[in-house]
């Protein structure tokens, strides 16, 4: 069994029961959520894709938020595929949200979608579940269109918030194979900065969650703009 097929059982077993009341609940603890929504500016017209989509809860939201966008979704629990597929069923919206079964951490988009780059890519308390998370921000940068951005809402370190409240909270998401990423936002603008691109982080409710926008320039690179033509 490969290491993604291993994760992929570890987040059924998590979710075979969760995916029930999996939305009433996080509602109160996966907050930003809407406010990565809310400030994702579609184009007309535009593709996003959700990394780690859950039950399609946020990816509904978005395609009704955008009549016209186009909208991916991948996750790699077919429990919660399922359950998506289901909740986009119910909402009228199978002909513009597809859903994929693929790892975060090593996809083919223009594989599993016919579209191999988005103008729009986010991932939403999803990096805290992925061992490698590193890996899975560099592909989806790499599933970016000039002019794109990627998005991201996680579990911050709770700097502003009491130690008892930390300690509670950090229990609680072990139980779900929940890690926040201490070295999110540094590898982040790492990222952005090693690619010329415009990295931007905000630390939401003291630090409860963290928020994070990598956008691709439209134009070439700086290192690209010295092109050897013009020597
Ligand atoms: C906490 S849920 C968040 C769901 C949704 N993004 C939301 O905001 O409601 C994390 C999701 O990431 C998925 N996931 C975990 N590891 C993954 C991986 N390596 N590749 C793709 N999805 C993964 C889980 O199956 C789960 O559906």
């Amino acid at each position: 069994v490969t290491a993604a097929g291993n994760h992929g059982a570890a987040m059924d077993g998590i979710y075979r029961f969760q995916r029930h009341f999996y939305d009433v609940t996080r509602r109160y603890y996966l907050l930003g959520r809407d406010r990565l929504i809310a400030h994702l500016a579609v184009p007309h017209g535009g593709t996003v894709l959700e990394i780690g989509c859950g039950t399609a809860r946020n990816l509904i939201r978005v395609a009704q938020r955008h009549p016209d966008c186009l909208c991916y979704g991948l996750d790699i629990s077919s429990v919660m595929l399922a359950k998506a597929q289901a909740n986009v069923d119910r909402a009228g919206l199978d002909h513009r949200i597809v859903l994929a079964r693929a790892d975060a951490t090593d996809f083919d988009a223009g594989a599993l979608f016919g579209q191999a780059a988005f103008d729009r890519v986010y991932a939403s308390y999803t990096l805290s579940m992925i061992p490698d998370w590193r890996a899975a921000m560099e592909q989806a940068c790499q599933a970016l269109r000039p002019g794109g951005s990627f998005h991201i809402v996680d579990f911050g370190q709770q700097e502003r918030l009491p130690d008892w409240f930390k300690a509670l909270l950090r229990a609680w998401l072990d139980r779900f194979s929940v890690t926040p990423r201490a070295a999110l936002i540094e590898h982040g603008l790492n990222l952005a900065a090693e690619q010329a691109w415009l990295g931007e982080a905000k630390r939401l409710y003291r630090g409860y969650a963290w928020a994070m926008v990598l956008t691709r320039p439209v134009n070439p690179t700086r290192q690209d703009s010295r092109s050897p033509s013009t020597n």
